[in-house]
């Protein structure tokens, strides 16, 4: 399958879809052709109608942490709106909290990360609208894998630039390698985005291939974006930072997942010396500041404590993988390359369906388990594959694989 630009491949998509994405084109800005909405929302939103009525739903479909935020943080928090008034900031965050992080990178990657270069920002949702908007102009392309996240290629479709997907598989752990960047960049490509461990396949990058990578991306003049915002939830190995052997990389973290903060929208990015002015310029015009009261509880996130909460965190969620992993094989989903890190579960469910979407309205419908279709992630293959996502108790995930069994073999 050939890499395709985003608009490209809007014209292959179904015609509903299409339809949905274009209305109301008379009165909204043209930049929103180009923005997809996030299909598991419906799937999110029929859930909660069901459940509403009174029929519990096991939800697979969301990606966040079931756990509480770790004590210490909710403390500081709360001793924070006690203490002081919440106030603006500066664009780049609380200095705090700032060091902080790169006491952070010392600590755990052994790496001198000044934190001059080190912005706090609204989530990693945050950090990579500013990075493509310091680095995308309309028309500049940024290369990233089908399947990714679904919102990297909407935050470059919002700088009116366009994402290249390129199709990746199991031969290369979904993830993109050196020679896929080199043979996919064009005179209009600006940079390439990868994520480590990855949202929806929860693999990792080889630190040698994002190596090469950058090596690749250096090359051609062009800028490498890195998003480790799993880093801390992986399974037998940790996972590398790409600030390990580059510093004109911009590097995407969050507190959302590892520190199970999703509602807090705290992140950072930490960006190229060249390009922190610019990016302090977005982030000040357009949000003022991250969160105060975030960002002062945030810094107990890095308390050994806290630390320790978190690890048990990951060793509940490497449980809930093994669970799942296992068991959906044994109903007869392909999982060709298991996820070492992030949440998820990126499964492959053509013996059952080539519908994605379908199959799982029917499995919500019918059997009351929420997942996520492959659509959300790109085009390629994305009608024969699903997304589990598994930070849930195994008793639930238990009760989920039980009502996914007796729906397809009833
Ligand atoms: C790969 C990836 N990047 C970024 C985000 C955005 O997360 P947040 O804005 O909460 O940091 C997500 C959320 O699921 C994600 O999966």
């Amino acid at each position: 399958m050939v890499a395709l630009t985003w608009s490209e491949n809007k014209l292959n998509m179904d015609d509903a879809v299409r339809t949905e994405n274009i209305k109301n084109l008379a009165n909204q800005a043209k930049r929103l052709e180009h923005i997809e909405p996030f299909h598991v929302m419906r799937i999110i939103t029929r859930a909660m109608e069901i459940q509403a009525s009174g029929v519990d739903v096991v939800n697979l479909a969301v990606g966040e942490p079931d756990f509480p935020t770790p004590s210490l943080i909710v403390d500081a928090a709360v001793n924070a709106l006690k203490a002081d008034s919440m106030r603006y900031l500066p664009a780049l965050g609380r200095d705090e909290l700032r060091e902080a992080i790169s006491q952070w990178y010392q600590q755990k990657y052994a790496i001198h990360v000044p934190k001059e270069r080190i912005a706090v920002t609204t989530g990693s949702s945050g950090a990579l609208l500013l990075t493509m908007g310091v680095l995308v102009s309309p028309g500049d392309e940024i290369l990233m894998s089908d399947p990714s996240y679904p919102c990297n290629r909407n935050f470059v479709s919002t700088m009116e630039g366009a994402s290249t997907l390129i199709p990746v598989g199991p031969e290369t752990s979904y993830q993109l390698t050196a020679e896929l960047v080199e043979k996919n960049w064009t005179d209009r490509t600006v940079g390439v985005m990868v994520a480590s461990p990855s949202n929806p396949t929860g693999t990792m990058i080889e630190h040698d291939v994002l190596r090469d990578i950058h090596r690749v991306v250096q090359a051609n003049a062009g800028t490498l974006i890195v998003d480790e915002i799993y880093h801390g939830i992986t399974y037998g190995q940790d996972a590398a930072s790409a600030l390990d052997f580059a510093d004109d990389v911009f590097v995407i973290n969050s507190f959302s997942k590892f520190f199970s903060m999703t509602g807090w929208r705290l992140g950072w990015a930490v960006v190229p010396d060249r390009f922190i002015n610019s990016f302090e310029t977005l982030a000040q015009n357009l949000y003022i500041s991250s969160p105060d009261v975030a960002q002062k509880a945030a810094v107990a996130a890095f308390h050994p404590d806290s630390i320790k909460e978190c690890n048990l965190y990951r060793s509940r969620y490497q449980e809930q993988r093994d669970y799942l992993v296992t068991e959906l094989k044994n109903i007869g989903f392909r999982i060709p390359v298991e996820p070492t890190g992030a949440i998820y579960i990126y499964a492959d469910c053509s013996e059952f369906s080539n519908d994605s979407f379908q199959f799982c309205q029917d499995l919500l419908e019918k059997a009351g388990v929420a997942i996520a279709p492959g659509l959300d992630f790109g085009f390629n293959q994305a009608n024969q594959h699903v997304r589990f996502s598994f930070p849930k108790p195994v008793s639930i995930l238990t009760e989920g694989v039980r009502r996914i069994r007796a729906h397809l073999y009833q």
